[in-house]
């Protein structure tokens, strides 16, 4: 067999939608994008929805919207993709990492012990898929807000440390019965093509602050600097009489276009309304197929507050170490099965090193990493095949751990 890790899904109603748009005579950010933003926030319950090029991009917007700036601290999990870090990085501030528990996700115990005077945004993510502690985080930016030093006016009408969450995995995913979308203040999706939606290359912010902001203001002001902060964009432009334009923020350049968002619009109602349940049904297959075994370490699926997306099935191998899961590793590749590892924790990328973090001060990201294998989860895998995988999993490690 030759299973890959993760193909899009891509259907009739996919090619149908692109081919739509390819013939509209519009191509860049237009009609498809604005359904898509209305999709995203029907189906996650978001105030408001703006898609943007990448997930990255979000979350560099976000930042630059709060304000952000060289000498700030954003606090981000050690174990996360280098995108969470180099958003940060991207406007000039400082990411400040902790450690994460054995849930994979950050330590809301960690982060208060990291806020300083000069931290200005947390960006918890969900890895995996599974919902970061967000009550737990609320409370702990609520209880620093007496020493939350304001320097813009957004930041003093927000009044504490602003929670952005990396939900690059996690669409569909519940938290106390809510979508994601509408629990953190800014939570940012990402439609990368290997992402449970995808656009081929995309992301989008869901707008969801609390009083006193005017949600609707916030995506007018976000859409108009993800276009270079111009006033109309290319689409409003191109009708007869509407040349004018002025330039009022320093904006970016990181419009989502139709041709891409129509990806979306097609597989946006899909993903909810089957997709997501044949992620779960595939996570439950591998919990059960390895739940017998004294060396797995199951991954969080749902409790009685948060329900996975089912975005990795990130399986665990008790007492590994990292050379032998890299031997399980070599041993299920070579029977036609693409595995994968998430995260290696960012210090022990060489930028990171280079900046001074230390794995050492990162032990649960560590010992999370060293023993992880994510298996592929999408609903084209058929049952033989999930099977195939599950055997082949329990030979490999067998034979290396005896
Ligand atoms: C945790 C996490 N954050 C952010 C990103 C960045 O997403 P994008 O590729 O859409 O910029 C990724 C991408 O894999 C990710 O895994």
């Amino acid at each position: 067999m030759n299973i890959p890790f993760s193909p899009p899904l891509i259907n009739n109603a996919v090619i149908e939608e692109v081919t739509d748009a390819l013939n509209s005579g519009w191509i860049t950010t237009g009609p498809k994008v604005k359904r898509l933003e209305e999709l995203v926030c029907e189906y996650t319950s978001a105030p408001n929805a703006l898609c943007v090029n990448s997930a990255t991009s979000g979350l560099m917007l976000a930042l630059k919207w709060f304000g952000v700036k060289q000498g700030d601290e954003v606090i981000i999990p050690a174990y996360t993709y280098a995108a969470t870090a180099l958003a940060v990085i991207h406007v000039g501030a400082t990411p400040v990492m902790v450690d994460v528990k054995e849930d994979f996700n950050i330590s809301a115990e960690k982060v208060k012990a990291a806020i300083t005077p000069r931290t200005k945004v947390i960006f918890p993510v969900d890895i995996a898929g599974w919902p970061c502690d967000y009550n737990e985080l609320k409370d702990v930016v609520e209880s620093c807000s007496e020493n939350f030093i304001p320097e813009t006016q957004i930041q003093e009408q927000l009044g504490r440390i602003l929670i952005v969450s990396d939900s690059a995995h996690s669409i569909g995913a519940t938290y106390q019965s809510k979508q994601l979308g509408t629990v953190a203040d800014i939570t940012v999706f990402s439609f990368h093509a290997v992402k449970n939606i995808t656009t081929a290359e995309g992301g989008v912010l869901c707008i969801s602050l609390p009083q006193p902001f005017d949600n609707e203001e916030v995506y007018k002001f976000l859409r108009c600097y993800s276009l270079n902060g111009q006033t109309k964009d290319a689409f409003t432009k191109s009708k007869a009489g509407g040349w004018r334009y002025d330039i009022i923020y320093p904006g970016l350049k990181i419009n989502m276009p139709d041709v891409l968002a129509a990806i979306g619009v097609a597989q946006l109602p899909l993903y909810f309304s089957e997709v997501l349940q044949a992620r779960k049904q595939i996570f439950e297959v591998y919990n059960n197929g390895f739940k017998g075994q004294d060396w797995a370490i199951l991954p969080p699926f749902e409790d009685s507050v948060k329900s996975s997306s089912c975005h990795l099935y990130a399986l665990r191998i008790k007492d590994c170490t990292e050379a032998q899961r890299d031997a399980i590793i070599q041993k299920i590749s070579s029977q036609g099965v693409a595995v994968n590892v998430h995260f290696q924790p960012l210090p022990l990328l060489s930028l990171f090193k280079e900046l001074g973090y230390d794995i050492s001060d990162f032990p649960v990201a560590f010992n999370n990493y060293k023993c992880e294998i994510s298996l592929p989860i999408y609903p084209q895998l058929t049952s033989e095949e999930l099977h195939y995988i599950i055997e082949i999993v329990k030979d490999s490690v067998a034979s290396e751990l005896c």
